[in-house]
C-alpha cells in the first residue's frame, strides 16, 4: 500500500485512469512507446551491451493503464528479463493488469504502490527505470527523482518524460481558464461536465483552439475524459524547460544521456534540439555552437516554441550511447518503418530526403555517399568490422578518396541523425540480436 502520496491526485487517477485504454484491443495490436523499444535502451543507456536476459529488471514507476510496462513485458518475454509496474492507483493498475492477461504476459511483478516508498520497499535494484508523465505531478518532483536515482543500478539507465513548458502555455492558460469557473464544484465529474459544456464555446481566436483543428482538439478533449482531467484539470501539474531538465538531473546524481524522440502525443523529434534545424547558414550559428550544450539546446527550444514534452535517457555515469567507431558494433535497424525510409535515403540523389517534423516543418537529410552505401550493408548481423571493409571496396566510396579516419567522420556525423530519426541504432556483436519492431507512422 502506498505511504506517502497526494491524496488528491491519487483519487483522480483512481477515477479517470490514464490513458483511456480497452483492454481487447490487446488481440490486434502492441503500443509500441518510444523510449520502450530495447533496440533504444541498449544503444543510448548500455553501450549496446545489454542481453536483457533473465537477471535484467525493468522498473515501470506511474505505469498507469500499462503502455510502458506490456511494451516492456512483450519484448522480454522470450529473453528472460522481467518488469515490475508500480502505480499509486489500483484502477490503473486493473487495467493494465487486464491488458497484460490478453496478453498471456506472466514477467509483470505488480505493486500498488508510491515512488516516494521506493527506497524503502525492498524492490531495487532496477536495470532500467521507466517514468513517463509522472514526476511532474508529483508536490516535489526533485525527491521523486531522487528516489528514482536510489533504485536504478549504477550501471543502468532511465528513460523519462517530462512536460515541456514553453509547448503548454495553451494548457496552463486553459487550466486557469478552468480553476475560475469550476471553483464552486464539489465534485471531479461535476468539473468536468462544466468543463466539456465551456469547452465547446471556446472561439477560434482561443489560445487552445489558434492554429489548431478544431474538431480533431475537441474529440480529443470530449471523448475522452481521462485525456481531459489530465490536461485541464490537473491539480498537481508543472513543467521544465530544457535548462531546468540538466539542473533537475543534477540534484538527483544522474546525467544527461540524450533526448529522445518521442512521438505519442504532442511528441518532439530529438533533431528539434539542434540549432542548426532553424539556424543553418546564419552566422549567429557559429556563436551558438560555442555556448554549452544545454544553452545550445534550451535556445533551439525557445526558437521551436512548442515542445510540449521532453523524453530523454538518464544515467548515473557517462558515456552510455554506443559508438559507430566501434568495430564490434552491429548496426541494426530500429523498426519496419526505418527499413523504407533506410531503403530510400540510400537511393536519393545529391537533394537528399525531405523528412517531415511537426508542424510540417521540414528537415532535408543529404546523406553522404558513403552512408548511401552504409545503408546497403545493414542486415542486422554484420558488425562494423565487416561493414568498413566492405565500404572501403565499393566504387561510389573509393571514389570520394577517403582514408579511414575520414570516412568514419562522415559516418558518424550521419550517423547521429539516423540515430535520431529512429531509424538505425547499434548492439555489440556479443549482444544478442533484438529483431525490428513493426511500426509505421503516418
Ligand atoms: C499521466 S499518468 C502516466 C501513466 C503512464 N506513465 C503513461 O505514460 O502512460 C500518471 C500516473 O502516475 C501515477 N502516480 C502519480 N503519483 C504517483 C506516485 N507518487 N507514485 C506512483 N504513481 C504515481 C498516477 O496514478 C498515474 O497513473
Amino acid at each position: 500500500m502506498p505511504k506517502r502520496y497526494l491524496p488528491n491526485i491519487r483519487d483522480q487517477y483512481e477515477a479517470y485512469p490514464f490513458p483511456k485504454r480497452d483492454p481487447e484491443q490487446e488481440r490486434s495490436r502492441v503500443i509500441a512507446s518510444e523510449l520502450e523499444m530495447l533496440g533504444k535502451i541498449n544503444h543510448f543507456g548500455f553501450a549496446g551491451r545489454q542481453s536483457f536476459g533473465p537477471g535484467f529488471r525493468a522498473l515501470v514507476a506511474g505505469g498507469g493503464t500499462g503502455d510502458s510496462a506490456i511494451f516492456l513485458a512483450e519484448q522480454l518475454r522470450k529473453r528472460g528479463g522481467r518488469v515490475t509496474y508500480l502505480d499509486l492507483s489500483r484502477t490503473s493498475m486493473e487495467t493494465a493488469q487486464a491488458r497484460a492477461a490478453v496478453r498471456n504476459l506472466a514477467n509483470i511483478e505488480w505493486v500498488h504502490g508510491s515512488i516516494l516508498d521506493l527506497p524503502e520497499m525492498g524492490l531495487a535494484p532496477f536495470d532500467y527505470i521507466n517514468c513517463a508523465g509522472v514526476l511532474h505531478h508529483l508536490a516535489d518532483p526533485d525527491e521523486g527523482l531522487r528516489c528514482l536515482a536510489a533504485v536504478v543500478k549504477e550501471d543502468g539507465c532511465l528513460g523519462l518524460m517530462v512536460y515541456g513548458r514553453l509547448g503548454r502555455i495553451d494548457i496552463y492558460a486553459t487550466q486557469e481558464l478552468m480553476r475560475h469557473l469550476t471553483a464552486g464544484e464539489p465534485s471531479l465529474a461535476e468539473r468536468v461536465a462544466l468543463a466539456k459544456e465551456v469547452l465547446t464555446r471556446l472561439p477560434p481566436n482561443n489560445i487552445l483552439m489558434r492554429g489548431r483543428d478544431r474538431k480533431a482538439t475537441l474529440d480529443l478533449l470530449l471523448d475522452d475524459e481521462p485525456n481531459l482531467v489530465d490536461a485541464l484539470l490537473h491539480e498537481q501539474d508543472r513543467a521544465y524547460n530544457v535548462a531546468e531538465i540538466y539542473t533537475w538531473l543534477d540534484q538527483a546524481g544522474l546525467k544527461l544521456v540524450e533526448f529522445s524522440t518521442y512521438q505519442g502525443l504532442g511528441g518532439v523529434c530529438r533533431l528539434e534540439y539542434d540549432p542548426a534545424l532553424y539556424l543553418e547558414g546564419l552566422p549567429v550559428l557559429e556563436r551558438v555552437r560555442k555556448l554549452p550544450l544545454p544553452i545550445q539546446q534550451t535556445i533551439a527550444e525557445s526558437i521551436n516554441g512548442s515542445m510540449g514534452l521532453h523524453g530523454f535517457y538518464a544515467a548515473k555515469r557517462a558515456a552510455t550511447i554506443a559508438r559507430l567507431d566501434d568495430p564490434a558494433m552491429v548496426p541494426n535497424f530500429l523498426t519496419t518503418h526505418a527499413i523504407e525510409v533506410c531503403r530510400k535515403l540510400a537511393a536519393a540523389g545529391p537533394e537528399g530526403i525531405a523528412v517531415t517534423l511537426r508542424f510540417e516543418v521540414k528537415y532535408t537529410f543529404r546523406p553522404h555517399p558513403a552512408t548511401q552505401a552504409f545503408l546497403t550493408l545493414i542486415d542486422g548481423q554484420s558488425d562494423m568490422a565487416a561493414i568498413l571493409s566492405r565500404l572501403a571496396a565499393m566504387p561510389a566510396v573509393a571514389a570520394q578518396g577517403l582514408d579511414r579516419a575520414a570516412l568514419m567522420a562522415k559516418l558518424v556525423k550521419d550517423f547521429d541523425i539516423l540515430a535520431a530519426l529512429q531509424l538505425v541504432v547499434l548492439r555489440h556483436r556479443d549482444a544478442p540480436p533484438i529483431g525490428t519492431i513493426v511500426k509505421s507512422y503516418a
